[in-house]
């Protein structure tokens, strides 16, 4: 058996909590293999809606089992709030999760650290989400981190305090007002929550699972073009969101990767600093931000909108492997006039139909028009049923990209689902 793969070909906020909640019905096990409560997967089933920052998208199926990953970084306090809000809509969250001993600790000093260095950079900031998620990774690949199986360790405190310490000596750097205790006494409580959950070593029981021949889905977090190596440098998060983090994020070989389901947006979204070159700056872009409520589900900050963006979303689909597509919110879209896709770029008057190296200079997008479909298309759940404008722009996606669109996603809720043969 192989593991499944599904990831964001975006900037992140493509609408993986929806897909994967509804892939879960098909998979025994879910885990999250990198980032961390800089995550926010909404899920909307019913009359009830749910952000998760830590826990993967399948906790509410019944029977399921989802893994914190290695790859993971976790804010204990985040994560408690998130665990007894789960437990508090009747999910038993203790039985349903399970978080690997190697999954790196958030402390409450990475996140001054993460505000102070933000601060520090200016005009330059990242528009990081604050949750401390660089700081953890760097004191990951430091070699200086904590890990989640040192919280059952007699020494757990004196670890903690030496890293602190560390931290305080590094804030020295910034000018900063801090309180070097801030949030310490509900970390700590944090940590005695998280000793009752069942901590495991996530490698052995994922690839025991897979000997077993039970279906494991990784789910990712963020998106492509946010990945530490493949995305817009240094206008990105600190992990690897694509595909190969999957392996490292939770300790299974590349040659057991098996089908890796690519979502993306019929537009793009993009929340933070950083290039963006099919970003509209009018009223189409006003548009898709309030028709598709995009509004960070972390940090509530407005989304940048544009259109879809071909060079970039062919590039995350060669650097993943995607083997199926899934096609999110096109529904937003039904009102426009026109819709358009970047097919390639113009840089320095030059056609460029991959992505250049450093993408922070001026780009600009070449872009084929569509006619907008005009209609309602939420309520449709046949694909007989979707209008021939809407079909061409599906069918010209899968032909640009190679891949087939296998399912399209119009609405938040579960039933808003077409699946495609
Ligand atoms: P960080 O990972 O919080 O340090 O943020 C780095 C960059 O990634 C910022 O531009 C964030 O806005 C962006 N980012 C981080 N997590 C997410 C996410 O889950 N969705 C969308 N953007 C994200």
């Amino acid at each position: 058996m192989n593991v499944d793969v599904v990831l964001g070909l975006q900037w992140g906020d493509e609408g993986k909590g929806k897909i994967v909640d509804y892939l879960a019905r098909q998979y025994p096990v879910i885990a999250r293999f990198q980032g961390g409560p800089n995550a926010g997967h909404s899920l909307h089933f019913e009359e009830t809606s749910f952000v998760l920052h830590s826990v993967p998208s399948g906790i509410f199926r019944k029977g399921t089992v989802n893994i914190i990953g290695n790859g993971v970084v976790i804010d204990p306090v985040i994560f408690e709030k998130e665990c007894r809000s789960l437990a508090a809509l009747g999910i038993p969250v203790k039985d349903r999760l399970m978080i690997s001993k190697r999954a790196h600790l958030i402390l409450p000093t990475h996140l001054i650290i993460d505000a102070a260095s933000e601060h520090a950079k200016g005009a330059s900031r990242i528009g990081s989400t604050l949750k401390g998620i660089s700081p953890a990774y760097m004191d990951k690949t430091g070699r200086n981190g904590i890990r989640v199986g040192d919280i059952l360790t007699a020494d757990f405190l004196e670890r903690y305090k030496s890293l602190k310490l560390k931290h305080i000596e590094f804030l020295k750097q910034f000018d900063y007002a801090y309180d070097p205790e801030q949030g310490e006494s509900k970390w700590l409580e944090a940590i005695d929550y998280m000793r009752q959950f069942k901590l495991i070593d996530a490698e052995y029981y994922v690839n025991d699972c897979l000997k077993k021949n039970k279906r494991v889905l990784a789910e990712g977090a963020q998106g492509a073009l946010l990945d530490i190596d493949f995305g817009s440098y240094p206008y990105v998060t600190s992990s690897s969101t694509t595909c190969a983090g999957a392996c490292i994020g939770l300790g299974f070989p590349p040659s057991k990767v098996g089908k890796v389901y690519g979502i993306f947006k019929a537009y793009c979204t993009r929340v933070g600093s950083g290039p963006f070159p099919t970003e509209l700056f009018n009223q189409e872009g006003e548009i898709l931000r309030e028709r598709g409520k995009e509004f960070g589900a972390t940090t509530g900050r407005p989304r940048r909108t544009g259109w879809l963006d071909l060079v970039t979303l062919k590039y995350a689909v060669t650097l993943n492997g995607v083997t199926d597509l899934i096609m999110m919110k096109a529904d937003v879209m039904d009102v426009l006039e026109t819709v358009k896709i970047a097919t390639s770029y113009k840089i320095q008057g030059e056609k460029a139909e991959r992505v250049p190296y450093d993408t922070n200079i001026s780009i600009t997008p070449v872009l084929r028009e569509f006619k907008g479909w005009k209609r309602d298309l939420s309520g449709i759940r046949r694909e007989e049923e979707l209008p021939f404008e809407f079909m061409s722009y599906v069918r010209f996606i899968e032909d640009a990209v190679g891949i087939p669109i296998k399912i399209i996603s119009l609405g938040p809720d579960r039933e808003q689902t077409i699946i495609r043969d």
